[in-house]
């Protein structure tokens, strides 16, 4: 038997694999992995996976749920999500509650157990600003460990979960520490100010900050339930001062942005992609957004293998062209 993961992955990839189990709890967790041997893919919400094969091991969907506050003190409220949960939904629950610091993180598809694997970012704020503990199961025994931030070593994009101990645990649950009333709004980035003042928003709250990158994403990232995608392909390049100069001599029209990193700068990848020539491309269904040129999208029937192909055609052309190398931020499987 055989089954479709099309339905489990935003880039709307047919990928297929023989077992699936559905994760409910924690009890039919710890049983799928005693009783079953064999290697596990966990999928959330699949929003940032490419299949360019079908799957062998396990398919573990997650769909453990729970969003409640474990803690509070005078400033901060601590928030547990259950990692099933849907991103986007917690982000809500924590704008109704009046818990602040993850507004800016609205609408970013996927799961909570998700964010912290690629320390899921936008506007000026990443997850590890908020970001307290997870717990996880390991996948070989079942035994539950609490991860520290420290331990999950966060970077941008980045965590140990894609390096070290890859598709070695299931997370369960994140912790966040949130601000209860004195919140500390962040919009210097982008169009935020823009959004703001034309919605005639003068003293904004964070539910007004949500709202305008609500609309600043709707504006340019594709929603994967009509056009299939996993958000940006690749990360945005990091260079050293040097390399900057290097790149601002010969281009000097190109975008970049301090990094968190001292003296370090990131070179926006979809400008990149743009000057190559590569903005609304298509090669049958695989293409590349017509308003975001760091999102490669499937229009229907792309296989994994044909967005793969057009991603290292991409590579190439900004190698050529700006000596610069784009690493994917898509898990390619
Ligand atoms: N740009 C272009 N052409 C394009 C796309 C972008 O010139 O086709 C320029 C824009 O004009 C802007 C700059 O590039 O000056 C940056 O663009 P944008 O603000 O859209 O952000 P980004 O760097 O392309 C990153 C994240 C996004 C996140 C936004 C907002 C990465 C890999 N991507 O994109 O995250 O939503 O910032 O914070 O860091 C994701 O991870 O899936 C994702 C969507």
């Amino acid at each position: 038997m055989r089954f479709s993961l099309k339905e489990y992955n935003t880039f709307g990839i047919n990928a297929l694999c023989h077992k699936v189990v559905r994760v409910k709890s924690l009890d039919r967790l710890v049983e799928a992995i005693e009783k079953d041997a064999s290697d596990k893919l966990i999928i959330g919400s699949g929003s940032n996976i490419l299949f360019t094969k079908d799957v062998e091991e396990t398919v573990l969907i997650n769909q453990l749920i729970g969003k409640r506050v474990i803690k509070e003190t005078e400033k901060y409220a601590y928030v547990e999500f259950a990692s099933g949960e849907i991103w986007d939904e917690c982000v809500e629950w924590a704008i109704e509650n009046d818990f602040g610091g993850i507004e800016n993180l609205s609408m970013i598809p996927g799961t909570a157990g998700a964010a912290p694997i690629q320390n899921i970012g936008a506007y000026g704020v990443e997850l590890s600003d908020v970001f307290v503990s997870l717990d996880a199961l390991d996948l070989i025994w079942g035994d539950k460990k609490t991860f520290t931030k420290k331990e999950c070593a966060f970077a941008y994009r980045d965590s140990i979960f894609k390096n070290e101990l890859k598709n070695q645990y299931f997370i369960t649950s994140i912790t966040l520490k949130l601000t209860i009333d004195d919140h500390k709004l962040n919009m210097d980035y982008g169009d935020i100010k823009k959004v703001l003042e034309e919605n005639e928003i003068d003293e904004p709250d964070i539910a007004d900050i949500s709202e305008a990158i609500g609309e600043i994403r709707m504006s340019k990232l594709p929603d994967p339930e009509e056009l299939g995608n996993a958000g940006s392909f690749f990360k945005n390049p990091i260079v050293e001062k040097e390399e900057l100069e290097r790149l601002k001599t010969a281009f000097p029209e190109i975008k970049f942005f301090p990094h968190s990193e001292k003296k370090k700068y990131k070179i926006a990848a979809g400008w990149l992609i743009e000057q190559c020539g590569w903005k609304g491309h298509r090669s049958e269904d695989a293409g590349v957004h017509d308003k975001q040129a760091l999102v490669l999208v499937n229009h229907g029937k792309a296989t994994g293998g044909e967005v793969l192909s057009l991603a290292k055609k991409i590579q190439k052309s900004v190698k050529d062209k700006f000596d610069l190398s784009l690493i994917p931020e898509v898990n390619i499987l």
